[in-house]
């Protein structure tokens, strides 16, 4: 170690001075911590409680062309903070560790194509995705071709897109009946279609190991679909769980931004056929899935014995960007916004705040609530930081893991009119933020900017949030008091993110802690103050 033992890397079993093996032994070590994560992440099958030892994020992007490398293939939102409301486990710096690493490993390219394509995929390779669909689409030929049925059939959308890389979803209109059990099976009754068969897995990230997945079929005759039990005149979908929930931000990312996309059309009428039923984690969200759906939510997989049957049955979710809605790219049947979601939020919890406090306000101060994280960066000079904000003006109250329930937490977090904090899954509390309040990601060392700005900085304006972004510098990181200014981590930042996503995650994300200069960053309060005027 070069300047003493960094009391921030914990667990750090790797000599800091290794510079041009530092590759060599991190692709080694990346693989044996991979083997270990796919053991973990097989135990977490059978036991769901352990939330936390769900493998954070894995987001395969690939952009022919563009020859930066900042985002390094995948990341994750490390969900510490997010654990303001989780409770704490052990082992799980240890999964973290793990998980990271994992990363690296599930870049590779499987013998499923699907698996390494890119959420940019859909607006980078339209061509390719109109091919496919094509592919997909129903043969003239095998109708004789010609007839008026013949165009009918023709002009019908397709009843499963599975084009896109992230997720696929299928509409099964007119007579479609969910038969539960293990390896559940929707089956529509179309009589113009030839016979077809999907195997659906009804994720936001259908690229991920470990789901399960739904057989659709479409079928001519009444007489080849099971016989139905009850027969329900409301729409359905059948949507997973699972998949990286237990992440604070994967939990609004991956199932209810896409399940607001998918279900906020039907007014609350859809009933949900949960595949992977996680009821402790629907029970945490309960004020957002009882305005989604008036209706019992059915367990897909223990529905035994039982033939569903609907007018109309959606399976399959998901949003074509992170942590947002993008009404040009998703349906959501009414034009809805991020706002539109916010502002859905604040009336499943009952939020007050609508808008953020005026300033001139008399004897009114701002509020800014500071995310405080738990494992790594973390505010090396907090104090400081609370200081310079309320010489500034501003209320500070320091948020680190709130005993309030989680809808008292949403409430608490709607009271503010500034949120800041360093990136990590704790922003995606700004949900709860009135429309119009500021939220301040401060962006740790080492190129993470793309990764910021995906994760947090356009999720943030989509949601009519002011977003302001502070980028650390290499003297207000934690990592230059450990390898010195003249160790790659620190003066070449782009061969880190070359030598792969394992590093990046290690270092600039796992291991890493801020000091910021007061200085540089009293400008930061004063926009703050300049949006709030
Ligand atoms: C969505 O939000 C916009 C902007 O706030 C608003 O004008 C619109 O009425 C909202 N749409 C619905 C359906 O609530």
């Amino acid at each position: 170690m070069r300047r003493g033992e960094p009391k921030l890397t914990r667990g750090a079993n790797r000599s800091p001075s290794c510079k041009g093996n530092c590759i060599g032994y991190g692709v080694a070590v990346a693989f044996v911590l991979a083997m270990l994560c796919l053991m973990v992440s097989t135990q977490f099958s059978s036991s769901p409680n352990d939330s936390e030892s769900i493998p954070a994020a894995t987001r395969q992007r690939s952009r022919p062309g563009q020859v930066t490398v900042e985002d390094g293939g995948s990341r994750e939102v490390e969900e510490e903070v997010a654990g303001v409301h989780t409770e704490p486990l052990t082992g799980r710096h240890r999964d973290k560790q793990v998980e990271s690493e994992l990363r690296r490993a599930e870049k590779n390219p499987t013998d499923d194509e699907e698996q390494s394509l890119g959420n940019e995929r859909y607006s980078d390779h339209w061509e390719e995705r109109r091919q496919r669909q094509e592919k997909d689409t129903v043969k003239f030929s095998e109708f004789g071709g010609g007839t008026d049925d013949f165009n009918n059939i023709a002009n019908k959308k397709l009843i499963c897109d599975t084009s896109f890389g992230k997720y696929d979803v299928c509409e099964l209109e007119g007579d479609a009946r969910a038969q539960g059990g293990a390896g559940a099976t929707v089956t529509v009754v179309s009589p113009r279609a030839a016979p077809r068969e999907w195997k659906i897995k009804p994720y936001s990230r259908k690229y991920l190991d470990g789901l399960k997945a739904v057989t659709v079929r479409s079928v001519p005759n009444p007489e080849d679909a099971p016989p139905c039990t009850t027969r329900l005149n409301i729409p359905a979908m059948v949507i997973e769980l699972g998949g990286l929930t237990g992440n604070y931000w994967h939990d609004f990312t991956d199932v209810l931004i896409p399940l607001f996309i998918g279900a906020r059309r039907f007014s609350g009428e859809a009933q949900l056929l949960v595949v992977n039923l996680l009821p402790f984690w629907v029970e945490k969200y309960r004020k957002i899935f009882s305005q989604l759906s008036r209706h019992e939510i059915i367990d897909l997989e223990k529905d035994h014995g039982v033939v569903r049957c609907y007018p109309h049955v959606v399976v399959g979710y998901g949003s074509r960007k992170e942590f947002t809605i993008d009404p040009s790219l998703d349906d959501t049947g009414g034009g809805y916004t991020m706002v539109n979601f916010t502002e859905f939020l604040r009336h499943a919890y009952s939020l007050p705040h609508d808008r953020p406090t005026k300033l001139n306000h008399q004897g009114s101060r701002p509020r800014m609530m500071i995310l405080e994280r738990t494992n790594s960066r973390k505010f090396m000079n907090l104090p400081e930081v609370v200081a310079a904000a309320e010489a500034a003006g501003f209320e500070v109250t320091v948020a680190g893991r709130p005993k309030a329930s989680y809808d008292e937490f949403a409430r608490e977090v709607n009271s503010f009119d500034v949120m800041l904090g360093v990136h990590g899954a704790g922003l995606t509390n700004c949900l709860f933020l009135p429309t119009g309040a500021v939220l301040v990601q401060i962006v740790p060392y080492g190129r993470l900017e793309n990764i910021a700005q995906t994760d947090f900085g356009e999720p943030a304006r989509d949601m009519g949030l002011r977003y302001i972004e502070y980028g650390v510098a290499a003297e207000e990181s934690s990592l230059t008091d450990v390898f010195g200014k003249d160790h790659p981590i620190i003066s070449d930042p782009i061969s880190v993110h070359m030598s792969g996503w394992g590093n990046v995650a290690e270092w600039y994300l796992g291991k890493q802690d801020v000091r910021i200069n007061i200085e540089r960053f009293k400008p930061v309060l004063m926009q703050v103050l300049e949006h709030l005027q």
